[in-house]
C-alpha cells in the first residue's frame, strides 16, 4: 500500500525557517519509526504571488484535495500589504480552508510545566492548563454575503455579513462534543447572542445538539467577551470552547499568551471524511509569518512541530507517536532550551530555530 501522503506548503517569512524543523522531524519518523510518509512541497501566500501572480494556484488547490494532509508554515508579509485584496497572500490560505471545507479547527492551548513561569499570567493560573478551542473555520464573518466596499452617500461603507446556517452551527457542535467525551466531557459554547441573532440561533442549535446527542456531556453558554475576560482570570475553569469563526481568531491568539508565546500554538483543521475514511484537514501554526524576526533564526519551531504531532493523531491514527513527538517537545522545554520567545529572567539555554529543531530530534532518539 503507498504510503499517506502529505503536501508541504511552507509560505512565507518564518514559515519555511520553522516547516525545515518539521522536515527534519518527518525524516525521524521515517527512518527511525518507519512511519514513512509521501512529502511533496508547492507555494502558497507570497511566495505563489511572486511566481504564479495569484497566492494559491488551481494546480495547488487540486493537490490540497488529493492529499491525505497539509501541512501550512505561515502567510503574509509587508512587501504584500500593497497588493489587491483580491491577491493577499491571505486568500490563500482561506481559499484552501473554504475549498476543502475545513470547518472544525482545533486551537489547544496546553502551558507546559516548564513554561508555567514564563506566563504572563500568574503561574498558579496557568499551570497545568490544557484547553481546547474548537473555532468554526468556513463561515461566519469571513466569509459571509454581502461584503465590499461601496460609495453611499458620497461616501465608502465597508460591509462584512456574519452569517450561519443551523447546519454550519451543527457540524462545529458535534465536533466539539465529540472531542469533549476524549477529554474532560464539558463544552462551553461563546457567542454574543445578547446582541447578534447569529449568536442566538448559535445559542438554539449548540443547546439542541447537545440535548439530543450529548446530553451526558457537560454544556455551557458564555458571551464571548465575558468568554476572552474568563479565559485571562480563570482559564483552568474550560475544556472544550466552542465559538466562530471570528470570536475564536481572537479567543485563541489570548490563550495562545497563556501558554507563553505564539511560537508554541499547533491547530488542526479538518472537515469531512474522505473516502479513504480520514478527515480531509490542514495543520498549521496559529502564528503568522512573523515579519519582524524572519530570516534571523530567531522563530520557535515549536507550534509547527506540535502541528505535525497533530496530524499524526488525527489523520494517521498514530496517537502514540503524537505522545512521543509531544515528550520530545516536553523534555527539551524541560531541560531549559528556549529560542528567543521563551528566554525570561530565569535564563535558560539560548537556541536557534534549527537548534531547537536538532534538539528535538535528539530526543526523539533519547525515547527510543
Ligand atoms: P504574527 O503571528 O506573525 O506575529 C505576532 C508576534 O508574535 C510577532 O512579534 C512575532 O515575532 C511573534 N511570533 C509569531 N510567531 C512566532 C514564532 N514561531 N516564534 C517566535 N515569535 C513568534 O502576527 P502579525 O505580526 O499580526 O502578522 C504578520 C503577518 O502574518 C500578516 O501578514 C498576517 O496576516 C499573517 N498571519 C498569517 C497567519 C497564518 O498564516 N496562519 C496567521 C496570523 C497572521
Ligand atoms: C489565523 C490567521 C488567519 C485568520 C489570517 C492570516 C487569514 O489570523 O489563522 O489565525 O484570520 O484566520
Ligand atoms: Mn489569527
Amino acid at each position: 500500500m503507498a504510503n499517506p501522503s502529505i503536501l508541504i506548503l511552507a509560505g512565507d517569512g518564518i514559515g519555511p525557517e520553522v516547516m525545515t524543523e518539521v522536515k527534519k522531524v518527518i525524516n525521524w519518523f521515517g527512518a527511525k519509526r518507519d512511519v514513512a510518509f509521501d512529502v511533496s512541497e508547492d507555494l502558497v501566500g507570497g511566495a505563489a504571488y511572486d511566481v504564479h501572480g495569484v497566492p494559491l494556484s488551481d494546480e495547488t488547490m487540486a493537490k490540497a484535495q488529493e492529499v491525505d494532509a497539509v501541512l501550512l508554515g505561515a502567510v503574509g508579509g509587508p512587501k504584500y500589504d500593497v497588493l489587491d485584496f483580491s491577491v493577499k497572500p491571505e486568500r490563500g490560505l482561506l481559499r484552501l480552508r473554504k475549498e476543502m471545507d475545513l470547518y472544525s479547527n482545533l486551537r489547544p492551548a496546553q502551558c507546559f510545566d516548564a513554561l508555567a513561569d514564563f506566563s504572563s499570567l500568574k503561574k498558579d493560573v496557568v499551570a497545568g492548563l490544557d484547553i481546547m478551542i474548537v473555532r468554526e473555520l468556513t463561515s461566519g464573518i469571513y466569509f459571509g454575503e454581502p461584503r465590499g466596499i461601496i460609495v453611499e452617500n458620497n461616501e465608502r461603507v465597508g460591509i462584512n455579513t456574519q452569517r450561519y446556517t443551523e447546519s454550519e452551527i451543527e457540524r462545529v457542535a458535534r465536533s466539539a462534543f465529540e472531542l469533549a467525551k476524549r477529554r474532560g466531557n464539558k463544552v462551553c459554547s461563546m457567542e454574543k447572542a445578547n446582541v447578534m441573532e447569529s449568536g442566538i440561533l448559535w445559542r438554539e442549535v449548540v443547546q439542541r445538539v447537545h440535548d439530543e446527542e450529548y446530553p451526558e456531556v457537560e454544556l455551557s453558554h458564555m458571551y464571548a467577551d465575558a468568554g476572552a475576560m474568563q479565559l485571562c482570570r480563570a482559564p483552568k475553569q474550560f475544556d472544550v470552547i466552542v465559538t466562530d469563526n471570528l470570536f475564536g481568531d481572537l479567543l485563541s491568539d489570548a490563550a495562545a499568551m497563556l501558554t507563553g508565546s505564539l511560537g508554541m500554538l499547533p491547530s488542526a483543521s479538518l472537515g469531512a471524511p474522505m473516502a479513504n475514511g480520514r478527515p480531509k484537514a490542514m495543520y498549521e501554526p496559529v502564528h503568522g509569518s512573523a515579519p519582524d524576526i524572519a530570516g534571523q533564526g530567531k522563530a520557535n519551531p515549536i507550534a509547527c512541530i506540535l502541528s505535525f504531532s497533530m496530524a499524526l493523531r488525527y489523520s494517521f491514527d498514530l496517537g502514540a507517536e503524537a505522545d512521543r513527538l509531544e515528550a520530545a517537545v516536553e523534555k527539551v522545554l524541560a531541560d531549559g532550551v528556549r529560542t528567543a520567545d521563551l528566554l525570561g529572567p530565569e535564563g535558560g539555554v539560548p537556541v536557534s530555530t534549527s537548534e531547537m529543531g536538532d534538539k528535538i530530534i535528539e530526543a526523539l532518539d533519547a525515547s527510543l
